[in-house]
């Protein structure tokens, strides 16, 4: 725990809470669509489906697979050891067909990048101050985009940080098309699973389709329950999902009320998800918790409490999200993507008053690199392809869409302007404005639907 405790001891920060929105289609290379567009969805089905029938077995379908071993639910059935996740170096040995280090079969239909069947890397880029395409959306015209991330509506009173573009190199230059995009999304389930910046991403991707839309009142927003809210497009049999679940395994709250992390199983209502067309789950924050927010009382594995290291941990943890994915995902229908890490930007790299990206590339280091490569391993050593959404530098840059001072306090109120005034105590310097940030790790997603599942770069 060392390690992680250590540089999460922010002075005095307080963490935080939630958020959601985005949205766009259409860079161009020559005519090479950056964006994908619904035929390429289908094409990209259906050369998924042949790669995965050239290279792998078939998975076992998700209801067979649920009964296995992975899926933890006491509830239902006595646990299981876990013994049987094996040991990673293994893993990684047996995957290396399908692992990163492979190379997927070539799929012109949706290549994009020098023209010889090289894909551009969407994360190698740079921020172009862009105010005639940014933002994709006002924050007025977006009925449900909370009160913690709606910065200008909070009383910021600079603009600047809605109006950059992502440009990646070489990936020629984005042009927004709600349209194109709706179309894409048409019949989809796609769904958020993760911690409070997982809905930063869920409320920008719920705008983006929510405001291209041209009948906006054939949607609605469904509590499903506290940690489950679905938004829904109507008329193109759309939805977009978020379910709460910050470490991605169970947090269960005992008779005693006491909480107990358990990093052997994942919360029930995850079968929900199994069987949409688009998964991204994320963790990170949580386990950087210390003291009195520290969410657990105690970890626990095969049912007993056990004492660990919080590297252990979160590594075990995510062994046992891997192979829930293996054993209950079917890769034919469903993409996995895991977004990485979020940063934040306090202590030496603060986000207060900030108001331009970072230019000059001089980050310093404010998260512990082994949640990093823990998490980058643990990808790697799937059987299922997920690709690893690697917005965490790009995001390191911006500095400046953090919501600081123009976010809320505990009790969902926006603060007050004698707390804007003590910045140290309040300013929220982990989740992103909206419209802001959240909306390029969605265009990043949107475009690398229509790539191959691994590693985006
Ligand atoms: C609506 O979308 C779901 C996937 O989210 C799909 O299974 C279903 O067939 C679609 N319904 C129609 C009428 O196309
Ligand atoms: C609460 O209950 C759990 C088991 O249900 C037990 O392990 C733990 O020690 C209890 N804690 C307290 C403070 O009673
Ligand atoms: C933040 O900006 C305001 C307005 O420009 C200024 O008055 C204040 O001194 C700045 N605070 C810090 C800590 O830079
Ligand atoms: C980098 O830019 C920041 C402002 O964006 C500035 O404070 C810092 O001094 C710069 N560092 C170097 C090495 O130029
Ligand atoms: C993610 O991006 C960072 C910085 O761009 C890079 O150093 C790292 O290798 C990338 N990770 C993976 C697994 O591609």
């Amino acid at each position: 725990m060392d390690s992680i405790a250590a540089s999460s001891a922010q002075r005095g920060a307080l963490c935080s809470l939630l958020c959601l929105c985005l949205f766009s289609a259409g860079l161009l290379l020559g005519s090479r669509p950056f964006f994908p567009t619904p035929r390429l969805w289908e094409h990209f089905s259906r050369a998924q489906q042949q790669r995965l029938a050239r290279t792998a077995p078939p998975p076992a379908p998700p209801h067979v697979a649920a009964a296995a071993a992975a899926y933890h639910d006491h509830d239902v059935e006595a646990p299981a050891p876990d013994v049987g996740y094996g040991d990673i170096g293994r893993e990684e040995e047996d995957d290396e067909e399908m692992g990163l280090g492979s190379a997927p079969a070539p799929a012109p239909a949706w290549e994009d990048g020098d023209g010889e069947g090289r894909e551009c890397d969407l994360l190698d880029g740079s921020w172009v101050h862009d105010p005639a395409s940014y933002p994709l959306y006002q924050a007025a015209e977006c009925p449900f985009l909370s009160d913690q991330v709606t910065c200008r509506r909070n009383g910021r009173p600079d603009a600047g940080y809605e109006q950059w573009r992502w440009q990646p190199r070489g990936c020629g230059s984005a042009r927004f098309r709600g349209a194109e995009v709706l179309e894409q999304l048409r019949n989809r389930r796609l769904v958020f699973v993760g911690d409070s910046l997982n809905r930063n991403m869920w409320e920008s991707l719920a705008c983006i389709i929510y405001t291209a839309l041209p009948d906006r009142s054939r949607t609605r927003i469904e509590d499903v329950s506290s940690e489950y809210r679905i938004f829904r497009a109507m008329d193109y049999n759309c939805s977009v999902e978020f379910f709460w679940s910050p470490f991605l395994v169970k947090l269960e709250t005992k008779q005693n009320q006491t909480k107990a992390l358990k990093l052997d199983q994942l919360p029930t209502m995850l079968k929900q998800v199994v069987g949409a067309d688009v998964i991204i789950f994320n963790t990170g924050h949580w386990w950087t918790h210390t003291g009195k927010l520290r969410a657990w009382d105690h970890l626990e594995r095969n049912g007993v409490i056990v004492e660990m290291e919080g590297e252990e941990a979160f590594n075990r943890a995510l062994r046992t999200w891997a192979r829930w994915v293996d054993h209950n995902i079917d890769p034919t229908r469903t993409r996995v993507f895991f977004r990485s890490i979020s940063p934040e930007h306090k202590s030496a790299n603060w986000c207060y008053n900030q108001t331009t990206p970072i230019t000059n590339e001089t980050i310093i280091p404010w998260f512990p690199k082994i949640l990093i490569s823990t998490i980058q391993r643990n990808i790697q050593s799937m059987k299922t392809p997920a690709t690893y959404l690697n917005i965490t530098h790009l995001s390191e840059l911006r500095i400046d869409a953090h919501p600081s001072v123009y976010t809320t306090n505990r009790d969902g109120k926006p603060l007050s302007t004698q707390q804007r005034q003590q910045p140290i105590t309040y300013a929220d310097c982990s989740h992103w404005c909206l419209p802001g940030l959240p909306d390029t790790w969605n265009v990043i997603l949107l475009a690398s639907l229509m790539r191959h599942p691994s590693i985006v770069h």
